[in-house]
């Protein structure tokens, strides 16, 4: 997908009276008519007084439409400027948001398949979420699925593979890969997937249970249950013994510790706890390191090379990269066991509460993955819509004098359906486009995703706060880490070129 590409080839515009001219006709016209301003303003004279009080029919006359166009982008004419004004003015309600009223009208299409009577169908999984906001149904039969889970038995049906295991153990959870197998939507640990499927949600790890005292003489505790990986865990487990970090080990591997004990709360009484994952792939972040997190046990990862976008805030995680860490690492978990107040602030978090960079990522799993595929399947319905012509006509921004009204499409990440928003060139920022959502979403009451998942001490109040407004089609890895508009000027020509461009908001 190339979401930020231009959505449209070529444009046509129209003016806010529903005028319609092409580009090119408008310089063929200007060239034709320059010399015959005469005639011209004659004829404008004539068409003003034949259509005005019925403006509704100049939709449908092609030839005075463009002469009227060029007439009013010919604005060094002065006195063609006047009449101008007249004949427009005939057509414009004066009072500000006439603009907005009219795009709301001249934008709206509507979409062939309403979702709530058709909803979206997949086949091949159990339903297991609880509502979602767009219609959505799963099941094992079904003439016309949108989806199956599963390798295709029918052309025409796109195919989904879902898995939380890592591409080191299973080749095909590569993206990559899994689209050269067949696959058109791909559910992994990878937030780069199309429906990311992660180990993490506020609603089955008590992140914020509150720090425990840490009794346990050993500075560390592992539950690693076999010491086979496909990564270094076990020389850094052997490494960090050498380097005398005492280690209390109730797994299998280098067990020393009777492992029948609840994990959670062993964890709780240890200064640290050795999240070793398997293998060290991007985004591929266990129960292990949550776990560590809910007992508030500071995690030494081995695991994921981007540990960092996992870590509730800076400086609460120790990682591990490569053998030639574990000295420093073993150094610094000494340090921090000899100085509470330096060990307390790694867990800062755990009483201040965590990033807003944390809480939008795990806020994402508050929307169940299942009910994100049926979003991400009728996103890709309407946008195929999108395509023929009647979306073509939309007029999308509407200039009146000096200043043009943008129109954009905003939904929270999570949400499908979308809201209006209506932007001024005046005020054609980053910064305008972000007020402009928190009004449209405040005059919406509107209750952001997580607010019933998130435990109540970092609930929120009610004021909306954004995070990240991005363009639809962007995966959560842009969205969340990597893409930024290059400052106004990138944005707004992200908005010239994306007609009605649609945005997804995150909120935190
Ligand atoms: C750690 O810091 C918090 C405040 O940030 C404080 O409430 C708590 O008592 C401290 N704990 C220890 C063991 O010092």
């Amino acid at each position: 997908m190339a979401p930020l590409s231009n959505q449209r080839g070529s444009r046509t515009e129209r003016t806010q009276d529903g005028l319609q001219v092409s580009n090119s006709s408008i310089s063929v016209s200007k060239k034709k008519w320059s010399n015959l301003m005469p005639l011209f303003v004659a004829l404008v004279v004539i068409a003003e007084i034949g259509f005005l009080g019925r403006l509704d029919m100049a939709k449908n006359v092609a030839m005075v439409d463009s002469w009227a166009d060029v007439f009013y982008r010919r604005r060094e004419v002065a006195a063609v400027g006047d009449l101008e004004i007249s004949i427009f003015g005939a057509n414009q309600n004066s009072e500000t948001g006439s603009c907005e009223d009219w795009l709301e009208r001249e934008d709206a299409v509507t979409y062939s398949r309403d979702f709530s009577k058709e909803p979206i169908l997949v086949v091949g999984a159990e339903q297991e979420w609880r509502s979602c906001s767009v219609g959505c149904r799963f099941g094992f039969d079904g003439v016309k699925a949108d989806a199956q889970f599963g390798l295709p038995h029918k052309a025409g049906t796109a195919t989904i593979l879902r898995s939380m295991e890592s591409a080191q153990y299973y080749a095909e959870n590569n993206i990559e890969m899994a689209r050269r197998k067949g696959y058109g939507i791909v559910m992994t640990t990878s937030l780069s997937s199309d429906v990311p499927v992660g180990y993490f949600s506020w609603a089955e790890y008590d992140i914020m249970a509150p720090v425990q005292q840490k009794t346990e003489t050993a500075l560390a505790a592992a539950f690693i249950s076999n010491c086979g990986a496909r990564n270094f865990r076990l020389q850094a487990l052997e490494a960090l013994e050498k380097e005398n970090i005492k280690i209390d080990s109730y797994g299998g591997c280098h067990q020393n510790r009777d492992g029948n004990v609840k994990k959670v709360e062993a964890l709780k009484h240890y200064k640290f706890s050795l999240a070793f994952e398997n293998s060290n792939e991007e985004d591929y972040v266990t129960e292990k390191f949550f776990q560590s997190l809910v007992a508030g046990s500071v995690p030494v990862v081995v695991g994921a090379p981007n540990i960092e976008d996992f870590a509730p805030s800076p400086g609460s995680v120790l990682h591990i990269k490569e053998l030639a860490d574990v000295k420093s690492v073993a150094d610094t978990m000494r340090y921090l066991a000899e100085n509470p107040e330096a060990y307390n602030k790694s867990l800062r978090w755990k009483y201040e509460g965590p990033s807003d960079s944390f809480k939008a990522l795990v806020d994402m799993a508050a929307v169940h993955s299942s009910c994100r595929l049926c979003i991400h399947l009728a996103t890709m319905v309407r946008e195929k819509e999108e395509k023929s012509p009647d979306f073509k006509k939309r007029p999308c921004k509407c200039t009146r004098g000096s200043e043009t009204v943008y129109h954009i499409y905003v939904r929270e990440r999570g949400r499908f359906e979308m809201e209006s928003v209506y932007l001024r060139s005046s005020k054609l920022t980053l910064e305008s486009m972000k007020s402009a959502v928190i009004s449209k979403f405040k005059s919406l009451n509107h209750v952001p995703a997580w607010k019933e998942e998130r435990p109540e001490s970092i609930g929120g109040g009610t004021e909306l706060k954004v995070h990240r407004i991005y363009p639809v089609g962007l995966t959560q890895r842009q969205a969340l880490y990597t893409f930024r508009f290059k400052g106004d000027a990138d944005f707004r020509s992200h908005l010239e070129t994306n007609p009605c461009a649609k945005f997804e908001v995150i909120f935190v």
